[in-house]
């Protein structure tokens, strides 16, 4: 289950709004133009399962996303607690940034901060197991996957060359509440 708290960009010390209820993130979050709602996740995946393994769990889903949406590729991104490139993964996406594409992920197991900055607003999403989220081409956002990451996340592409981040350079990200794992 994930949750929705929602700043004004220039206070982040306090909260405007915050939410646990999935209906109610997803209503707030398709108030601005973010794809948000719940699949059926495979709570536990096993250490030794791999991509393959989990793709073909999701591959009803994948097949509709694709219908709908047209999107050309896809993979499965895993990082574990014990991974030794941990803090460096943790920093490529800490920083404001957008994409030329969507950015869609589905958690199929574990979880990540998503901190989309729209408006004068910044949405803090936690994304956790069974959550899928859609973030727009354009949209300036960062991500926090914490200091003891643990997520498997299906990704879905548009190009087949995947996504760039476009850095903005603002501090906004900075000032933010850290998402901090066990
Ligand atoms: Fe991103």
């Amino acid at each position: 289950m994930g949750t929705l708290t929602i700043y004004d960009d220039v206070d982040p010390a306090t909260p405007l709004f915050y939410s646990s209820d999935n209906a109610v993130i997803a209503a707030r979050l398709n108030d601005v133009g973010i794809r948000f709602e719940q699949w059926t996740a495979l709570r536990e995946i096993p250490r030794d399962a791999d991509d393959a393994a989990v793709l073909a769990v999701y591959q009803p889903d994948i097949d509709r996303l694709v219908a709908e949406e047209g999107y050309k590729s896809w993979d499965i991104v895993r990082v574990l607690p014990d991974n030794e490139n941990r803090a460096v993964m943790r920093g490529k996406f800490l920083d404001e940034h957008t994409h030329s594409e969507d950015e869609v992920r589905f958690f199929a197991e574990g979880s990540g901060m998503f901190y989309l900055h729209i408006g004068t607003k910044v949405y803090m999403v936690l994304c956790e197991a069974a959550d899928f989220i859609s973030v727009p081409a354009g949209t300036t956002h960062w991500f926090d996957m914490g200091p003891r990451p643990h997520f498997t996340a299906l990704r879905l592409f548009m190009s087949p060359d995947g996504w760039v981040a476009s850095f903005t350079g603002s501090g906004y990200s900075a000032e933010f509440p850290k998402y901090e794992t066990a």
